[in-house]
């Protein structure tokens, strides 16, 4: 996803767009967000450049981030009055890229609107035989970012106990299964009883920890008798530090996302630092785009998952251009199961096929 994206361009044909009215104060909420009309472009395509029917839209939490106002130079900042930034796909319907013919399916860093115009090589052509849902979900930068926080960062090795946050979700529930097919013990924490048993019964946990349900020091130090070898954290906060506290030596915490603090509530550090001096442990962040250059290998893994049904795949695909936000704000309250892809409509379940 290029920095390069996040630049307002003159895009469009008539449409509808969705763009960010007002900051968010507190908790999200989808009235933050006002639909209006595409502003409609006739001017050619310039060289390099394509037209793209977006169809698919992911729902990613770190979209949040770039919902507050300038100032954290790592995130986009969506002006206010601008369609909102996402990760998307669609079909090209015009282009003046040579390699990115009319008909053939991108993906790229996207707006919620409904056509883009961008230079063809900000976007991801999806290989040919694949769907844009399976290009977005299954092999999508969530299962990636779990492999690589598994494998690269957390060099999870046989016989350690790996710990998930966020273990039902999109990136966390693939990051339990790859834990259990490296010979891990794995504990996932998960948001009420239905993901819990989701987790144990069908991802195949060892243990999973409803984390509204009581203490999550103590419930974690239940878990795991034997400290916790890796922590792959999506959530942050209390929840990061009631992990640090179960830590041994030389254990490794896989920094992939902070949650807890996107909505409102800040990003902090754990509380307990001289643990991770004293246990010599390793805490690292990682973007999964830092990874590119093995992305195919890394994919090569993931199909060999599922095609043998050793590792089960869930997306949450709904449908509806008119109430992405609504869907949006769901990942905020555990309202989703697995990766959140919103279709647009009408006539977009072809990207299933
Ligand atoms: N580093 C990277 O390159 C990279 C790439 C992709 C994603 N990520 C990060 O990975 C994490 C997971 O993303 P995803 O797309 O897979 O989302 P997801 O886990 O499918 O959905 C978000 C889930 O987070 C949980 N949650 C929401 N608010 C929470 C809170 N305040 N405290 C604790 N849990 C909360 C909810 O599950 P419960 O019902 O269990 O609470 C919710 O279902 C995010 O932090 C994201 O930013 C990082």
């Amino acid at each position: 996803m290029g920095r390069a994206g996040v630049r307002p361009r003159g895009a469009a044909v008539t449409d509808r767009q969705w763009v960010l009215a007002r900051r968010p104060e507190g908790r999200l909420r989808p009235d933050i967000f006002s639909l209006q009309p595409q502003p409609a472009s006739d001017e050619p395509l310039a060289p390099g450049e394509i037209d793209v029917a977006l169809r698919l839209f992911l729902c990613a939490p770190t979209m949040r981030n770039w919902m507050d106002p300038p100032g954290n130079s790592l995130y986009p900042s969506v002006p206010l009055g601008a369609a909102m930034l996402a990760p998307a796909g669609g079909r090209i319907v015009a282009s003046a890229d040579p390699e990115r013919p009319v008909g053939a399916d991108v993906t790229c860093l996207g707006r919620w609107q409904g056509r883009l115009r961008l230079p063809g090589s900000e976007t991801l052509l999806v290989p040919a035989g694949l769907s844009l849902v399976d290009a977005m979900g299954r092999f999508g930068i969530n299962p990636l970012t779990a492999w690589f926080g598994i494998h690269r960062i957390g060099a999870l090795r046989a016989g350690e106990t790996l710990l998930v946050s966020g273990a039902a979700g999109s990136v966390g529930s693939i990051a339990v299964q790859l834990g259990r097919l490296a010979g891990a013990r794995v504990v996932a924490i998960a948001g009420g009883p239905e993901k819990c048993r989701w987790l144990t019964d069908v991802a195949g946990a060892d243990a999973a920890i409803d984390y509204h349900a009581g203490h999550l020091s103590e419930a974690i130090a239940r878990a795991c008798p034997g400290g916790v070898d890796v922590f792959f954290d999506n959530v942050g906060g209390s929840t990061l530090d009631a992990a640090v506290d179960a830590m041994n030596r030389m254990g490794r915490i896989v920094l992939c996302g902070q949650i807890a603090g996107y909505d409102g509530t800040g990003m902090r550090g754990p509380a307990n630092m001289m643990r991770l001096i004293y246990g010599s442990i390793t805490m690292r962040g990682f973007l999964v785009g830092d990874f590119a250059a093995e992305w195919d290998l890394a994919r090569a893994d993931l199909k060999a998952g599922y095609d043998s049904g050793a590792i089960v795949y869930r997306d949450d695909l709904r449908e509806g251009f008119a109430e992405l936000p609504q869907h949006f704000c769901d990942l905020f309250q555990g309202r989703n199961n697995g990766t959140l892809l919103m279709m647009a409509d009408p006539g977009a379940r072809e990207a299933r096929a």
